[in-house]
């Protein structure tokens, strides 16, 4: 009997959001100048999302998104049979030409997600998620005999706009460098009981 222990549920959906009006409104968020620098990216911004602006700002869009995604992140939870897991921060990372995400994980965290408000179609950004640095350490990188991803230290995935993917907090994973003139802006998330 082969069992295939410790699987990493990834979970990868189209939505069904107005990217465009969402998009806007990020707008008018850096325009009120609530911009940081992202923390594991190079070259980016980071626009934190606070009770405090949505107090503030009279915005539609993005609490309808994070309302969505919350529910999607509830169904996840049931699929893979863990317990419900809430958002607990999020941000909105704007990654301009050349821009990336360093190799990084999110720790304090159970579930963690991307949602893509805009993404160029020339962009070449995928997101890469690694298996443990043990897994290459011991030759198991170059050990498969078919290209299958069961088999594989690591799994790159093209997004699109309006796709939202949710993966374990634990998992490590970069973003390749944006090759368009367009910003790539996504809205990140963490998640805990
Ligand atoms: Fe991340």
């Amino acid at each position: 009997m082969i069992k295939l222990l410790f699987p990493t549920p990834i979970n990868i959906s189209t939505l069904k959001e107005p990217t465009h009006l969402i998009y806007d409104e990020v707008g008018f968020l850096l325009n009120k100048g609530y911009t940081n620098k992202v923390i594991s990216g190079v070259d980016g911004d980071r626009i934190d999302i606070t009770n405090e602006f949505f107090e503030k700002e009279n915005l539609t869009y993005i609490p309808t998104l994070l309302n969505n995604i919350q529910k999607n992140i509830l169904s996840f939870c049931k699929d893979i049979c863990i317990k419900p897991q809430y958002i607990t921060e999020s941000w909105i990372n704007i990654n301009p030409t050349n821009s990336y995400n360093k190799r990084h994980c999110h720790p304090g965290s159970v579930i963690s997600g991307t949602y893509y408000i805009k993404y160029p179609i020339d962009a070449d950004s995928p997101i890469c998620f690694y298996r443990s640095r043990e897994f290459s350490d011991y030759g198991w990188t170059y050990a498969a005999d078919r290209d299958v991803d069961e088999l594989k230290s690591y799994y790159s995935h093209h997004p699109c706009e309006n796709e939202l993917i949710m993966f374990p907090s634990y998992l490590d994973h970069d973003v390749a460098s944006n090759h368009s003139k367009d910003s790539r802006v996504s809205l990140a998330f963490n998640t805990s009981p």
